[in-house]
């Protein structure tokens, strides 16, 4: 099982959020999302879990990370709760780590559970400024992730967002998914 880390964050700040809204519209940056993520499970908090529609995506599967042992997911099928991380240890399939801020700090915070690829998307536009509630951050995941991961030098720069992948040191990383992640940031948009 891999573990693939995704998202996007604002440069400088790394703001991802600001209450249950994503400060920023960018068309290409959900179809990238939706691709990379597609017929994968996702693990998401509950916050992130809650602001979907109808708490749900299309062709996806949703592990939702709550203390509350009584959560009851939109779809008994195909998403499943999640009261700690480790229970995912053994997955049996690769793992798409997408958020919020918590979840991710709670991956990169415990290091057998780190993801072993970061899909880093990094936005470089101005935040939405009619947007009311806290700004999430994901400044701590950052600064793991600078530390403890080696970035690919390709660039994918789409409208104003940069991608980038980092791998995680020391350990193997599954080189089929890296191509295919790759493969996917080189023809997106064209
Ligand atoms: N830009 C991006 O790439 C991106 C991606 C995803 C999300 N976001 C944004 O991120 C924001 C949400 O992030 P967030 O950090 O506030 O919320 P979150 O991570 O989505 O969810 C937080 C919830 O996760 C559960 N949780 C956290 N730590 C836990 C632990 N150790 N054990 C068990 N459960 C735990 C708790 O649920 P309970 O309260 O139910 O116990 C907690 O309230 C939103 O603005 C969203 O739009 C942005």
């Amino acid at each position: 099982m891999t573990k693939v880390a995704i998202w996007c964050r604002h440069e400088g700040d790394d703001i991802i959020g600001i209450g249950p809204t994503i400060p920023w519209q960018i068309k290409s940056d959900t179809i990238r999302f939706r691709n990379l993520t597609l017929g994968q499970t996702l693990v998401v908090g509950q916050k992130t879990y809650e602001s979907f529609p109808g708490r749900t995506l299309p062709n996806r599967k949703f592990a939702v990370v709550t203390f509350d042992k009584n959560y009851e997911v939109s779809d008994k099928e195909n998403h499943f709760v999640v009261n700690d991380i480790r229970q995912l240890k053994d997955y049996p399939e690769d793992l798409y780590i997408s958020g919020g801020a918590s979840i991710y700090e709670l991956f990169f915070s415990t290091p057998d559970m780190r993801p072993d690829i970061v899909v880093d998307c990094l936005y470089h536009g101005t935040l939405n400024p009619d947007l009311e509630g806290q700004p999430i951050s994901v400044h701590k995941s950052v600064d793991i992730m600078q530390q403890n991961y080696m970035q690919l030098p390709a660039k994918f720069d789409l409208d104003n967002i940069t991608t980038t992948v980092w791998l995680k040191k020391g350990d193997f990383v599954e080189q089929s998914l890296v191509k295919k992640i790759l493969n996917y940031l080189e023809t997106e948009g064209k």
